[in-house]
């Protein structure tokens, strides 16, 4: 079948709601099977950009037990594709909307793998503690997209989600030392199988048993907005099928704080808070 292309620039008020009262809001079949195989074959070349020296790039993360990569940090700092693909209507006039400010920046691009049969797990936890105790962001104001660069389904580690978990707000957790970092930089500790701040296991239980828990199914090229104190989580994938998906944090600029001190790597967290212009739809193929 071939792929719709919506190029969504507004979300109706129903969708609106459904958002402020759960948190997430799926859109499905946003971008083209032309554009997917543009973002996959710069994910590809990326890699081999790294193998082969000409690009270090220092934000890649390899799964603990298999070597495979897990995470791709900060490639829209490397590759004009990534870059636009932040300004993308369908991303940034969306964002813009459910956070009610036009003046964003992107605070975190990452490209998650979970590869077929070694991709592993992200234990449940929420976004914005690693922001608020990493980087100094005043407010959990910021909001996360997913662009499903495969077919995601039940059986290559959907993102979990406790639909309306964002009204909880921010769970306090002390950090959590993994054993297998000690020799990595500590900016790692927040991103690999055994994260910083998990949520505790009674309150993820309690939250699922009041709230439902669901793990939206979709089609490559759809995406997914959700809060940044959203309880979240996947399971590994024993599949043949990978589930690469690019993860796109914007912030209010006014919701940065410059002056934190020790701020983490820009590839982990982007330091450059210049608002963001939509690119005309063109511009991206
Ligand atoms: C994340 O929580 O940042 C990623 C979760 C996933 O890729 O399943
Ligand atoms: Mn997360």
């Amino acid at each position: 079948m071939m792929a719709k292309n919506l190029l969504v620039t507004k979300l109706t008020p129903q969708q609106l709601i459904d958002y402020s009262d759960n948190g997430f809001i799926l859109i499905e079949d946003v971008f083209l099977h032309k554009e997917l195989d543009m973002l996959s074959q710069a994910v590809t070349q990326s890699i081999v950009d790294n193998e082969s020296g000409t690009k270090h790039l220092r934000g890649i993360v390899a799964e603990e037990n298999h070597g495979t990569i897990r995470t791709l940090n900060g490639l829209h700092l490397e590759y004009e594709i990534f870059a636009q693909l932040c300004c993308h209507p369908s991303l940034l006039l969306l964002a813009q909307q459910i956070i009610c400010d036009n003046n964003l920046y992107v605070h975190q691009f990452k490209i998650n793998l979970k590869e077929a049969f070694t991709g592993d797990v992200w234990e449940w936890h929420q976004d914005y503690i690693y922001w608020l105790k990493g980087d100094g962001m005043p407010k959990p104001k910021a909001i996360s997209v997913a662009i499903l660069l495969d077919d995601v389904t039940e059986f290559n580690g959907p993102l979990m989600l406790v639909p309306g978990s964002h009204k909880l707000g921010t769970i306090d957790v002390l950090p959590q030392q993994s054993a297998n970092i000690v020799n990595q930089p500590s900016w790692m500790s927040n991103v690999t199988a055994k994260l910083k701040y998990p949520a505790p296991k009674e309150l993820v239980a309690e939250a699922i048993k009041e709230r439902g828990l669901v793990a939206p199914k979709a089609s490559r090229g759809s995406i997914l907005f959700f809060d940044c104190n959203m309880l979240h989580a996947s399971t590994c994938n024993l599949s043949p099928f990978s589930r690469r998906i690019i993860l796109i944090t914007y912030n209010p600029i006014t919701n940065a704080d410059p002056h934190f001190t020790h701020p983490r790597p820009n590839f982990l967290a982007s330091r450059d808070f210049t608002p963001l212009a939509t690119t005309t739809y063109n511009n991206f193929l």
